[in-house]
């Protein structure tokens, strides 16, 4: 089995953006963990960063087109505004959960809304990096 973990924008900065919200790990070393869980499993995983929208959205299609069986991914701030992704999403068969590391429920309003979530198989938000691993381990034993 073979998955995809997608990060958004500001993400890439993860570790030096505002640790006391997104915390100290680097994308780097989580990219790194996912790789050992997977591997743990027999299967693998590529990750990926964009602070592009349409760059996200081609890798959704090539996901699709080249059989991932599941994307985790973290679409930061587009989750609040981007329709074009949440219809990216909703025209593929592979499934996608979405994965925030701050819990945006307790943070501003704007945050409260996911125009994703409804077209992912379900939302991780607050467990901190850990939701990654979480939303991989749903993938690998599910
Ligand atoms: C985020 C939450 C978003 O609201 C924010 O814009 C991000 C990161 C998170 O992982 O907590 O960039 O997706």
């Amino acid at each position: 089995m073979n998955y995809l973990c997608l990060n958004g924008p500001n993400l890439n900065r993860l570790g030096k953006r505002e640790p006391a919200v997104y915390g100290h790990t680097t994308l780097r070393d989580l990219e790194s963990q996912l790789k050992v869980l997977a591997a743990e499993f027999n299967a693998s995983i590529d990750c990926k960063q964009s602070n592009v929208e349409g760059q996200l959205i081609d890798w959704i299609y090539e996901a699709e087109d080249t059989g991932v069986d599941g994307i985790i991914f973290n679409p930061g701030a587009y989750t609040h505004t981007s329709i074009a992704l949440r219809d990216a999403i909703a025209g593929v068969s592979v499934p996608v959960i979405e994965v925030h590391i701050s819990n945006v429920h307790k943070r501003e309003e704007f945050r409260h809304h996911s125009y994703l979530a409804p077209v992912c198989v379900g939302q991780i938000t607050g467990l901190g990096t850990f939701g990654y691993s979480a939303a991989l381990r749903m993938f690998l034993e599910g």
